[in-house]
């Protein structure tokens, strides 16, 4: 039989994409220990959670880098006989990492040790990293596969490569480790039953929550950040992926680590293989919401690159695994979380 991660540490699993890893996860039957400390997640979710996928679900409530909490993670992840772990906690806002990169560096790579540390004292040590397609420089012809030239353009990105090469040493370091680095594309979207989603602390950075909440009425317009690119309407290209399809990934990538029989690290891009202007976005999330989304079309944003989208096959000859939803499923399962929950998790 197929060996398979049955008792998995999920770090950050209360968040937007950890929330929907794990009811992945319980879905499949496995066991779960969520390490969250709730700075940029809800504990509402965690109840959504149980809802929704009825299992083995433990929570300890610990901020990875805070040295007072250490030894209870370290004996907690023993305690719970992990024998793999999903990491996803960290800070991911591109532009607050530029403002505060001794913050960014000390929390994600701090949080990374500290699990790596709990995992060795486990004698867990199989490993599934949330990296970012953010690695991939700006010189990489599309669709983008992962032999792509990285080079981060802002410490966030930085913290993922640094993140990745921590990993490929320790696989390097002792044959008993394995992981992959999982380079996501644009990950937005919803579970489909409207339960559980993306709920951003303030103003949102990123494209979906943004028009989501215009859409809702929360906020008045969409800034449309350049429409002047060299691509086919003049607006920034991204490979948008279903965050139902990017959890079925993690799964899919932690079962074919655990069955392999080679160690090292992979990296891994978890995308659709496909590019969606910030006009089709748009276009789209109207026709799902059935609502208005004024913009105004603004200065190009500091960082941005006018068009990426993935090579998708490794992860589809590695594991067997697809992007399945299209764009209009992305919208219609993000305007059912939003409609239901406009202010999030507060509601
Ligand atoms: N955009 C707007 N208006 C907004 C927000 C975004 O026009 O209010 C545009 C951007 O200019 C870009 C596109 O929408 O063309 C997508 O922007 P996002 O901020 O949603 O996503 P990014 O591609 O910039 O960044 C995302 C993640 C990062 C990750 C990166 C990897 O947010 O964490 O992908 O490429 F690092």
């Amino acid at each position: 039989m197929v060996k398979k991660a049955q008792k998995i540490i999920v770090a950050g699993g209360a968040g937007y994409i950890g929330s929907h890893v794990v009811v992945e996860l319980l879905g499949a039957g496995r066991d779960v220990l969520i390490i969250d400390n709730f700075s940029n997640s809800h504990p509402e979710a965690i109840n959504r959670i149980t809802k929704l996928a009825p299992g083995n679900v433990e929570l300890l409530e610990r901020d990875l880098i805070n040295p007072a909490h250490k030894n209870d993670i370290i004996s907690a992840v023993k305690d719970f006989d992990a024998d793999s772990a999903i990491h996803l906690a960290g800070l991911k806002a591109v532009g607050e990492s530029v403002a505060e990169p001794v913050r960014y560096y000390e929390t994600n790579i701090g949080s990374a040790l500290t699990l790596l540390s709990a995992l060795e004292a486990a004698d867990a040590n199989t490993i599934v990293f949330s990296s970012s397609a953010t690695v991939y420089g700006e010189l990489n012809q599309n669709p983008v596969d992962e032999t792509g030239l990285t080079g981060a353009t802002n410490p966030y990105g930085r913290t993922k490569l640094f993140i990745e090469d921590i990993l490929k040493d320790l696989c390097a370091s002792a044959p008993k480790w394995k992981a992959i680095n999982l380079r996501y594309f644009n990950p937005v979207g919803a579970h489909p039953s409207g339960q559980i989603g993306e709920d951003p602390n303030g103003v949102p950075n990123n494209l979906f929550p943004f028009i989501a909440q215009v859409a809702v009425g929360r906020r008045e317009k969409l800034s449309i950040f350049g429409d002047d690119y060299d691509t086919r309407d003049g607006t920034g290209v991204r490979d948008y992926i279903h965050v139902v399809d990017l959890a079925r990934g993690h799964l899919a990538a932690l079962d074919y680590l655990f069955a392999r029989e080679e160690n090292g690290a992979i990296d891994v891009n978890l995308g659709t293989g496909a590019g969606v202007s910030v006009l089709e976005a748009v276009a789209a999330f109207k026709r799902a919401s059935n609502k208005d989304i004024p913009y105004q079309i603004a200065p190009r944003r500091d960082g941005d690159v006018a068009e990426i989208y993935a090579d998708a096959r490794l992860a589809n000859e590695l594991f067997n695994w697809r992007a399945d939803k299209t764009i209009e499923d992305m919208c219609a399962d993000h305007w059912r979380w939003q409609s239901n929950n406009p202010n999030g998790y507060k509601d």
